[in-house]
C-alpha cells in the first residue's frame, strides 16, 4: 500500500459545536477540508496500531465520498479494521450500539442530524468515543486545537471500496467490514422490549404510522416495525433514504413533520404517529389528535419503565438537559431516584450513564435515550412506548392525561428565532445579562424572578466545568424562562426562548400551551427586547 504524506495548512473554522464539526457541503468540497478535520481527529485519539473503527453516516449527499476518503485514511494511519455500515449507512443509535458491541476503539459519523441536505445543504462529522458516546468537550477541543496546527495528513492510494456489498475487503493491511446497518440494532431493541406484546397488540387492529422523512431510520422501521413485529407495510411513510432527503427538512417536529402532523389530526386517524430525524436519534410521539411533549414522554416513559422487560429491574436515575422541563423530575422523585440537570448535548449524559448513575436521558429537543447505548435513540423511543401502550391498552392521550393528574403538568414550549443576524442575536443575550441585577426579586404581575443566571454545570463524575449554558429566569412559583443561542446551526444564528410554569389544576390539564404560557411569552419578549433587536415579531419554529 503507497501512504502519500500530504502537506497541508490549517483552515481556522474546526471547532466542534454542540454535536460536532458542521459546515454547508461546499465548505467541506474545499480541498483537504475533511481530510484536515479527520487527521486532527486521528493525531488527537492516538488510537493503538490495528485499532477498529466504525464509520457510517445518514445518507444525506456528500457521505459516500467522504467515506471512502476516510477509508483511505484509516488504512494510512494505522487502523486494522473498520466497520461500515453497507450503502455507507449507519444510524447514529445504531453506530453507538455497533461501537459498544464490538468494543471498537470508536466511530465516526457523517450526518448533520436534521438539518437539510443536497449539494448546498448541510453536512457533518462527528467523532465517538469507545463508550459509543460524542467525544467530550475536552477531546473535542483537543481536536479543535490540533485542527489550527496541522501541516500534513496520511492517506493511502487504493480503489474506492465498493459499499453495497457486504464482505470483507482490504486497503493495505487495513480490513473494511461492510455490514448490515440494520441487523445487530434490531437485535439489540427485541433484547428491551416485548416484541411479542407488540405484535398482538398490531395483530388486534392497533395502527401505527411512522414518518421516516426520508433519511436514515427508514430501513431500521421497516425491519423492526414491519418484517419483525408484523405492522402492515403502510405503516411507513417516507421510508426510503435520500440525499437531499426529498428536499424536506428531517427534523421531527410539528412544523417539519407536518405530513404526518396531518394524518395523526385526520379523519380516520391512526392510534399511534411517529418520526425520526436526519441521523435517527430524535423521535417525535403523537396519539390520534395529540401530541406528546418530548419532556413529557421521558416523564411517562420513567413512570412506566416497569412495564418493559429491559427497565423492569429498576431505573438507577433520570437526566435531563437543563432546558427540558421538570416533568421528569417529579417522576424520579416519585420513585426515590435521583434527577440530574445537565447542559444541552448529550454529551453530558455519557459520564453519568458509564458511572451507572442515571438509565434513561431526555432533551426536550426530541431527544429520549437509555443506558442501552450512548446516543439518544429515535425509535428505541417509538418502541418504548410501542410497549407501554400494548400492556396499558389505553390511548396515548389517555396516558399522558393520567400521567398529569398524578404528577401534575409541566406545560413547556420552546419558540425558536432561526437565521436571524449574529449581531442582533448576541445583543439580545448581552441585554439579558447586563439585566441580571435589575431582574433579580423583580415582579411581573403575580409572578416574581427569584434567580437569574447563566447555567453551569459540575460534572458529578470528572468535576468537569461547563459555563455559558443558558439564561435562566427562574421565578418562584417554579415557572421558568430560558435563552439560548444554538450550537449546531451553519448559518446566522438561531435564539432558543424555552418556557415552562406547572399547572397542578386537572381542570386546565387540556388547555393549549401557548395560552397557558402567554404572559410567560410576554415577559420573555419584553425583557429581551426580541422584537426590536431582531425585527421578528414571531418565532420561526414553536414546539
Ligand atoms: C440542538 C438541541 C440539543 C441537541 C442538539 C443535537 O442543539 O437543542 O438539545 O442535543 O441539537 O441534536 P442546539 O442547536 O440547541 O445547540
Ligand atoms: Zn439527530
Amino acid at each position: 500500500m503507497q501512504v502519500h504524506t500530504v502537506a497541508t495548512a490549517p483552515f481556522t473554522d474546526q471547532k466542534p459545536g454542540t454535536s460536532g464539526l458542521r459546515k454547508r457541503v461546499p465548505v467541506f468540497q474545499q480541498a483537504h477540508y475533511l481530510e484536515n478535520f479527520v487527521q486532527s481527529i486521528f493525531d488527537t485519539i492516538a488510537a493503538p496500531p490495528n485499532a477498529t473503527l466504525v464509520l457510517g453516516g445518514d445518507s444525506r449527499y456528500y457521505n459516500r465520498e467522504a467515506i471512502q476518503t476516510i477509508l483511505k485514511m484509516a488504512a494510512a494511519n494505522g487502523f486494522g479494521r473498520v466497520l461500515v455500515g453497507r450503502g455507507g449507512i449507519l444510524s447514529t443509535p445504531a453506530a453507538s450500539c455497533l461501537i459498544r458491541k464490538y468494543r471498537t476503539h470508536g466511530g465516526i459519523i457523517l450526518y448533520a442530524s436534521h438539518n437539510p441536505g443536497g449539494p448546498e445543504g448541510d453536512f457533518g462529522i462527528k467523532y465517538n468515543t469507545a463508550n459509543g458516546g460524542p467525544a467530550p468537550e475536552k477531546i473535542t477541543d483537543a481536536i479543535f486545537a490540533q485542527s489550527r496546527l496541522i501541516a500534513q495528513y496520511r492517506i493511502a492510494e487504493a480503489a474506492d471500496v465498493e459499499l453495497d456489498r457486504t464482505g470483507e475487503y482490504r486497503i493495505g493491511g487495513m480490513t473494511v467490514s461492510v455490514m448490515d446497518p440494520v441487523a445487530d440494532y434490531a437485535g439489540l431493541m427485541e433484547s428491551l422490549f416485548d416484541f411479542a406484546a407488540i405484535r398482538e397488540l398490531f395483530k388486534g387492529g392497533f395502527r401505527v404510522r411512522f414518518d421516516a422523512m426520508h433519511a436514515v431510520t427508514g430501513p431500521y422501521a421497516r425491519e423492526i416495525l414491519v418484517n419483525r413485529l408484523a405492522a402492515p407495510a403502510d405503516s411507513m411513510m417516507n421510508a426510503v433514504p435520500l440525499p437531499d432527503f426529498g428536499g424536506g427538512h428531517p427534523d421531527p417536529n410539528l412544523t417539519y413533520a407536518h405530513e404526518l402532523v396531518e394524518v395523526l389530526y385526520g379523519k380516520d386517524a391512526p392510534d399511534f404517529g411517529a418520526a425520526s430525524d436526519g441521523d435517527g436519534d430524535r423521535n417525535m410521539i403523537l396519539g390520534r389528535h395529540f401530541f406528546v411533549t418530548p419532556s413529557d414522554s421521558l416523564a411517562i416513559l420513567a413512570a412506566n419503565a416497569h412495564l418493559v422487560p429491559g427497565y423492569r429491574q429498576g431505573l438507577a436515575g433520570i437526566a435531563r438537559s437543563m432546558p427540558t422541563s421538570a416533568a421528569a423530575d417529579r417522576v424520579a422523585r416519585a420513585l426515590g431516584i435521583p434527577c440530574y440537570e445537565t447542559p444541552t448535548g448529550w454529551k453530558f449524559f455519557g459520564n453519568l450513564m458509564d458511572a451507572g448513575k442515571v438509565t434513561l436521558c431526555g432533551e426536550e429537543s426530541f431527544g429520549t435515550g437509555s443506558d442501552h447505548i450512548r446516543e439518544k435513540d429515535g425509535l428505541w423511543a417509538v418502541l418504548f412506548w410501542l410497549n407501554i401502550l400494548a400492556v396499558r391498552k389505553q390511548s396515548v392521550e389517555t396516558i399522558v392525561l393520567e400521567h398529569w393528574a398524578r404528577f401534575g403538568r409541566n406545560v413547556y414550549t420552546r419558540h425558536d428565532y432561526e437565521d436571524i443576524p449574529a449581531e442582533a442575536a448576541d445583543g439580545v443575550m448581552k441585554l439579558l445579562h447586563d439585566s441580571f441585577a435589575e431582574l433579580q426579586g423583580a415582579q411581573f404581575g403575580p409572578l416574581q424572578v427569584k434567580l437569574c443566571d447563566d447555567f453551569s454545570y459540575a460534572d458529578p463524575v470528572d468535576g468537569s466545568i461547563s459555563t455559558g449554558q443558558g439564561v435562566r429566569i427562574l421565578f418562584t412559583d417554579g415557572s421558568r424562562i430560558i435563552f439560548r443561542l444554538s450550537g449546531t446551526g451553519t448559518g446566522g444564528a438561531t435564539l432558543r426562548i424555552y418556557l415552562e410554569s406547572f399547572e397542578s389544576d386537572v381542570a386546565k390539564h387540556h388547555l393549549d400551551a401557548q395560552y397557558l404560557l402567554a404572559t410567560l411569552t410576554g415577559i420573555a419578549l419584553q425583557i429581551s427586547e426580541l422584537h426590536k433587536r431582531t425585527g421578528r415579531d414571531r418565532p420561526t419554529v414553536i414546539t
